[in-house]
């Protein structure tokens, strides 16, 4: 009876949905063969651990407070079958989904819906396959970065993979969205490099690469998650790297002179050789001469793929204004550099990469930009300007440069849209520590006023945006009931012209738009 009274009180939804999520459970523990072990991996509010198990994988602390709408059911399937049949009780008792991976998405959309809700959340299935012989692997969606990394370097220290560059990120979100990190200028986006996938499609049925055809294969890789159905494993190609990269963090502050090197990087970065990757991340810090002085610091932060004898060189003949010098550098393994820009110590064990809680987990609120040509000092000046109106720490944008085998890749091939023209793209961030609504509208106003100001210097008509960096600001739908027409503000922008055939992929796919979220493709229909 308490725990009954203490559900009704706990969330007015539940209330409401008593009687379909009954339903729901129900036809769980009917569809499964073994009812007694499906029901440990479901968690209702009665469950002790209901709390701990929403909570572990939230990455953002705004979707992480009492007033936070949570989840009527969640459900951890331990194999394929179990996601089936989450999804086809779903489908029969009316009830609205989230899946959920990693748990990074900006916007808390794995887990957080207006509408009462159930997460299926996919941290069982983290088995890593690494085939060393032909260069692939199988991941299971809700395996991380961090687990793919650390799979690949026990059978060998040649290959790696282009994915992001936080080890807890989740491969399912990610790879449905892009996916990017240091070795994008080389070998493209993680979704270029999948090559099969295992999907549980709105009917339950489970398709490969050939049963779902490539109109389906082609959306899936960038079209945004939670969209066309969910993705329980991916095969991807593994990519050589040399058995030894050189990487170096090199700092300048105002003082340095670097707002002329931040404007000499936008000319050079695009353009530099493709082993080479040098992304810029700005904030505000304390001045490291005065104390109590605080200066804006650009950090060029690079991943060389060869030895600091031959990068020396080509820094020199590229982008000598830096004046990189050999003790700059750092030799090391490319799993070694995983930890490296994880911003682990040289000598923190590998072991770190299976670890899926991040350090510290913060308030923020984040955007997106692609710059095609280089913006005027002015515009560097006006960032400052923005980076000083906050405290130390709070405020940062991150400049990736593009180019190289980025612009070899059509911007139809998948998805995602942004290749040949991009010099780089930014990442505009305000974090936080304090809860409250004053601290959150102080620093959401910050980042968009800071958004506004750039307009005039980055891509426009549409000003294009990354999809995993979600920004509900660029527009959202309706839900349950999207018009193309408000979906294409925010899709067009995602996706160019590229919106058009993802429509068309989810009308025949998925046409009732059971699979849904704020920013999910609409089906024509709907
Ligand atoms: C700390 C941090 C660092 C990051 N670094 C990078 C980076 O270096 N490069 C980069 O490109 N991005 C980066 N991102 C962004 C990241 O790629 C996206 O947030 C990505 O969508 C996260 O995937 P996830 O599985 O962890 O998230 P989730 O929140 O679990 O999922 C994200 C979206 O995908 C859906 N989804 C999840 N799993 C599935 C599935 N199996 N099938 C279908 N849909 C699914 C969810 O419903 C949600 O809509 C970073 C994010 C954070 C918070
Ligand atoms: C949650 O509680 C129900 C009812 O007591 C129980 O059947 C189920 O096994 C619990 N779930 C977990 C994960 O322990
Ligand atoms: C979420 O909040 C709970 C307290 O309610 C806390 O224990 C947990 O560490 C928080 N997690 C994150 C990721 O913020
Ligand atoms: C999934 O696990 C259940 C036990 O929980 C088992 O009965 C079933 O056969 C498994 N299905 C698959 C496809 O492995
Ligand atoms: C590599 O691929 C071939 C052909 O697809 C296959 O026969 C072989 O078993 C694979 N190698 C391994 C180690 O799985
Ligand atoms: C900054 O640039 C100026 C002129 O371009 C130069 O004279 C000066 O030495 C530079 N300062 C530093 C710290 O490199
Ligand atoms: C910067 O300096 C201020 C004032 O001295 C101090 O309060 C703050 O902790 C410093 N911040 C960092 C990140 O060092
Ligand atoms: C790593 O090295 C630092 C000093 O360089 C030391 O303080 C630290 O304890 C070491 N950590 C581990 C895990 O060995
Ligand atoms: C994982 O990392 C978190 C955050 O750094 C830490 O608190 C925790 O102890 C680590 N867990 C393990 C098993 O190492
Ligand atoms: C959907 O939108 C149409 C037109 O905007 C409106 O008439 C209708 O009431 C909406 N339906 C729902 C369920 O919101």
């Amino acid at each position: 009876m308490f725990p009954f009274l203490f559900v009704l009180l706990l969330s007015f939804s539940w209330a409401t949905s008593a009687h379909t999520h009954e339903d729901f459970l129900e036809c769980l523990r009917l569809q499964s063969e073994d009812s007694a072990s499906i029901s440990k991996l479901i968690y209702t509010p009665i469950n002790s651990s209901y709390l701990s198990v929403l909570q572990f994988s939230i990455q953002n602390r705004r979707f992480n407070t009492t007033t936070t709408p949570k989840p009527l059911v969640i459900v951890t399937p331990l194999n394929v079958s179990h996601v089936q049949a989450a999804v086809s009780c779903s489908q029969k008792h009316g009830m609205h989904i989230r899946v959920r991976s990693g748990g990074h998405d900006y916007e808390g959309l794995s887990y957080v819906s207006v509408l009462p809700f159930v997460i299926i959340d996919l941290i069982n299935l983290q088995s890593v396959t690494v085939d060393a012989t032909n260069n692939t692997a199988w991941v299971e969606a809700g395996a991380t970065n961090g687990k793919l990394y650390y799979s690949i370097a026990q059978k060998s220290r040649t290959l790696g993979f282009p994915a992001g560059v936080c080890p807890t990120v989740g491969l399912g979100g990610h790879i449905s969205g892009g996916g990017y990190g240091l070795l994008l200028r080389k070998y493209g986006l993680a979704a270029d490099n999948v090559i099969d996938a295992q999907l549980i499609d709105v009917n339950g049925r489970i398709l490969d690469r050939a049963s779902m055809g490539e109109d389906l294969f082609w959306a899936i890789r960038g079209g945004g998650g939670n969209t066309f159905g969910i993705v329980v494993a991916w095969k991807v190609n593994l990519v050589p790297v040399p058995a030894t990269v050189t990487v170096f963090t090199v700092e300048k502050t105002l003082e340095q002179n670097a707002t002329q090197l931040v404007n000499r990087w936008q000319y050079v970065a695009d353009k530099l050789h493709e082993d080479l990757f040098i992304r810029v991340i700005l904030e505000r810090v304390n001045s490291s001469n005065r104390q109590g002085k605080t200066t804006i610091r650009a950090a060029f932060n690079s991943l060389f793929l060869g030895g600091v004898d031959r990068l020396l060189p080509l820094m020199q003949e590229s982008f000598p204004e830096l004046g990189l010098a050999k003790d700059d550098c750092t030799e090391m393994s490319w799993i070694e550099s995983t930890l490296y820009f994880a911003g682990f110590s040289r000598n923190t064990s590998l072991e770190i990469l299976l670890n899926r809680t991040q350090p510290s987990v913060r308030f923020f609120k984040a955007k997106s930009d692609y710059v095609k040509e280089p913006m005027p000092e002015v515009a560097l000046e006006g960032i400052w300007e923005s980076l000083f109106q906050l405290e130390v720490g709070s405020g940062q944008l991150i400049f990736s440069p593009y180019g190289g085998r980025m612009s070899e890749i059509s911007e139809s091939s998948i998805p995602f849209p942004h290749r040949a023209g991009n010099l780089y793209k930014i990442q505009h961030l305000a974090y936080w520590d304090e809860e409250g609504i004053e601290e959150s509208n102080r620093h959401i106003s910050w980042i968009r006023r800071l958004y506004s100001f750039l307009a005039p210097y980055v891509s426009k008509n549409p000003r294009l945006a990354y999809i995993n960096y979600r920004d509900l600001d660029i527009g959202i739908n309706n839900q349950g009931n999207t018009s193309y027409k408000q979906a294409s503000i925010w899709g067009s922008k995602y996706f160019k012209s590229n919106f058009d055939r993802l429509v068309h992929v989810k009308t025949q796919v998925d046409p009732s738009n059971f699979f849904r979220n704020e920013q999910s493709i609409p089906p024509f229909s709907a």
